[in-house]
């Protein structure tokens, strides 16, 4: 062979049953693609969206971004959340461009004033009683599905939602054998006490498949196989540790540097104690349990490089309260975080490569990654 010629491929077909075959590269690259995947999975399935929390009084909202669509969600008078497409039902203007906020009684339309009441009737436009075919009934905000759980809002925009029991507390059940297991958490009584966000130059599935393994960890990650010896031998995987990986001997708690946590959360029981829980929430969350806290990511998949990730650091409100540093309990997972998206950052960039035109391999710690291509694909077509 010439230098710069491309081998044929091997991938897919002629593999050992060891390997497997991944997506091939472009998948994470062409815009047609993550196209079909916002049509056919953000916005068909339950997404998480805002901290319940974060919504703290009647007409205080957040947009996101949801496949293709921009989500206004807003608590209303009754307490209840609601959440819409965030369009202008005149001329199609978008309603709200911030990405939070709060209004005193209703969002009005900054191009003909059009005007909607937090639970998203038309309540005035100007000259409307002149205008007697503009039917206030009719023409309200559309409105977008809503569940609760965990202490987070989950919107799907679908018309005909999939079950929320089946598709999201199943995933949560299937890693930890039982829904009871997170219970002990009391994750929606957890309150923030630290949020950052990552602008991480990826595509969406980098993100979610680099979490579904721990090959990487004995790499990527000093920090946390410190803590979580069993996951220095580079053969665990995430994905299997529906048991929990436990603490190291002499860790005392889920920092930075193994020194002591927080106050324990009270139903976290004996078994759950000392151990630490990934669970993956498909398509876009990602859950972490330790004794004293939660970490719980949300992504925000931008384009088909980009995506943003929303990353909480849940603790008891008595913590958050008193003031406690949270700064080297914080600092742990911060570090995984950066160490792991550098990681799909750098993957990104070859994706595009001939080298990765039919895709790479997994290893036998990485097999379960084939079952979230085969549910992308089956979404997908
Ligand atoms: Fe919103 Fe006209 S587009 S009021
Ligand atoms: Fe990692």
């Amino acid at each position: 062979m010439t230098t710069g010629e491309i081998a044929p491929s091997s991938q897919g077909e002629d593999l050992p049953e060891s390997l497997k075959g991944t997506l091939p590269g472009r998948y994470y690259t062409d815009p047609a693609i993550f196209r079909a995947e916002q049509a056919a999975i953000f916005e068909t399935q339950w997404f998480c969206a805002v901290l319940a929390a974060d919504l703290d009084k009647p007409g205080r909202f957040e947009t996101v971004q949801v496949g293709r669509e921009s989500v206004l969600v807003a608590r209303g008078r009754d307490g209840a959340v609601n959440a819409y497409l965030n369009v202008c039902r005149h001329r199609g203007a978008r309603l709200c461009t911030e990405e939070s906020g709060e209004v005193r009684r209703a969002f009005q339309c900054p191009y003909h004033a059009w005007t909607y009441s937090l639970d998203g009737k038309l309540v005035s436009a100007p000259n409307l009683t002149s205008m007697p075919d503009v039917d206030r009934a009719r023409f309200g905000l559309h409105r977008v599905h809503v569940r609760e759980w965990l202490g987070y809002v989950w919107v799907c925009l679908a018309d005909e939602p999939p079950s929320f029991e089946e598709t999201v507390i199943g995933d949560v059940t299937t890693r930890l054998g039982t829904p009871d297991a997170i219970v002990g958490y009391q994750v929606a009584d957890l309150k923030l006490g630290r949020r950052i966000e990552y602008d991480v130059k990826a595509n969406w599935k980098q993100i979610v498949e680099n979490f579904m393994e721990c090959y990487h960890c004995a790499t990527i990650h000093p920090e946390l196989t410190e803590v979580l010896p069993e996951f220095a031998d580079g053969l665990a995987a995430q994905y299997f540790v529906g048991h929990g990986a436990e603490f190291g001997r002499d860790v005392e708690g889920f920092t930075v540097d193994g020194s002591a946590g927080l106050e324990r959360i009270p139903g976290v029981n004996e078994e759950q104690d000392r151990r630490y829980y990934a669970i993956t929430v498909r398509p876009t969350v990602f859950i972490n349990l330790v004794p004293d806290h939660v970490i719980f990511h949300r992504m925000f998949p931008l384009t088909a490089d980009r995506t943003l990730v929303r990353c909480d650091w849940l603790y008891l409100p008595e913590v958050v309260d008193s003031g406690a540093d949270i700064d080297r309990s914080v600092e742990l997972f911060h570090r995984v975080n950066q160490q792991d998206f550098d990681a799909c950052e750098r993957c990104q960039l070859a994706m595009d490569s001939r080298s990765y035109r039919d895709g790479g391999v997994l290893v036998p710690s990485e097999h379960h990654i084939g079952e979230f291509h085969d549910w992308v694909r089956a979404h997908t077509g």
